[in-house]
């Protein structure tokens, strides 16, 4: 049977529980929530970090190279702050994630833009047993003045342990449209965080991501029946996926993405 208890509290930390899982997220800093998590505690973390060396260093002309962070209204503010990409918070970042995941059977999934794919990509190997880089196709042309941009990374690995993904026919390519007119600026489709999920994680396993943004990756971890933790530096994005899960416990309709991102008839794991 499925309950909801929604528990707002001084920090905002909202918990939910479905089909007997727990989900519960937090406003936090990501280096702040990490360390308050016990070692050894989670079985998968699937991110998606606010980089901010594509938005700085890849200025052209006017414009940033990506997203429209400018919230209606307010000229030239920025919709969330975007984590230092510095190679300091990285390894900060990285030490953590390392420290939580469960050591013998632990998988990583960090996404990438291919600025901070460079900067930053090699760091991950002196923490992790890197397997493979996964590249997202968005389907449709985004921005960008070299060429527009269609994709973006995703590397995986592992926390030093031979546990296997689901099925070893899973491509490294993954088609899914990007999302149009998002609520959020940078919301990800469900399905890029279900292939990571569905292919990492068995009933029961708890999911990590420490950069909610719209929520993208707790629906995902709904639909793979996983417990659920997670949390974002903004109270916008608090309050968007807190709406997210309700209304998904409620009705069964992600609100934020009523329609499949799929193009392809089959996705490879159906
Ligand atoms: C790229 S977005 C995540 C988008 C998400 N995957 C989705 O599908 O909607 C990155 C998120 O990181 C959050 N963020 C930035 N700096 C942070 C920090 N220091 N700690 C935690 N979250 C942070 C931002 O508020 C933003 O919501």
């Amino acid at each position: 049977m499925t309950q909801i208890i929604k528990t707002p509290s001084i920090n905002t930390e909202y918990t939910f529980t479905y089909n007997n899982k727990n989900i519960t997220i937090y406003k936090d800093d990501v280096i702040s929530f990490l360390k308050k998590l016990p070692d050894n505690s989670i079985d998968v973390i699937a991110t998606d970090p606010a980089y901010s060396g594509m938005n700085n260093k890849l200025k052209l002309g006017k414009g940033r190279i990506i997203g429209k962070y400018s919230e209606k209204g307010k000229k030239g503010s920025k919709w969330f702050e975007e984590f230092e990409d510095s190679e300091e918070n990285y390894i900060a970042f990285l030490t953590e994630c390392k420290r939580v995941l469960k050591k013998d059977t632990g998988h990583i999934y960090i996404m990438f833009d291919s600025y901070s794919l460079l900067s930053l990509g090699h760091v991950v190997r002196s923490y992790f047993d890197v397997k493979n880089l996964i590249t997202w196709d968005k389907v449709n042309l985004g921005m960008g003045h070299y060429y527009r941009r269609r994709h973006e990374y995703i590397l995986f690995a592992t926390n030093g342990n031979t546990r296997k993904i689901r099925h070893r026919s899973f491509p490294d390519v993954w088609r899914f449209k990007r999302i149009h007119n998002a609520k959020y600026p940078t919301q990800k489709p469900v399905e890029v965080f279900q292939a990571m999920i569905h292919a990492s994680s068995e009933e029961n396993f708890t999911i990590c991501d420490p950069f909610l943004g719209s929520g993208s990756s707790v629906i995902a971890s709904m639909k793979n029946n996983c417990n659920f933790i997670g949390c974002d530096v903004s109270e916008t994005s608090l309050e968007i996926v807190s709406n997210r899960i309700e209304e998904y416990i409620n009705t069964g309709i992600d609100i934020l993405q009523p329609k499949s991102a799929s193009v392809d008839d089959k996705i490879f794991w159906e």
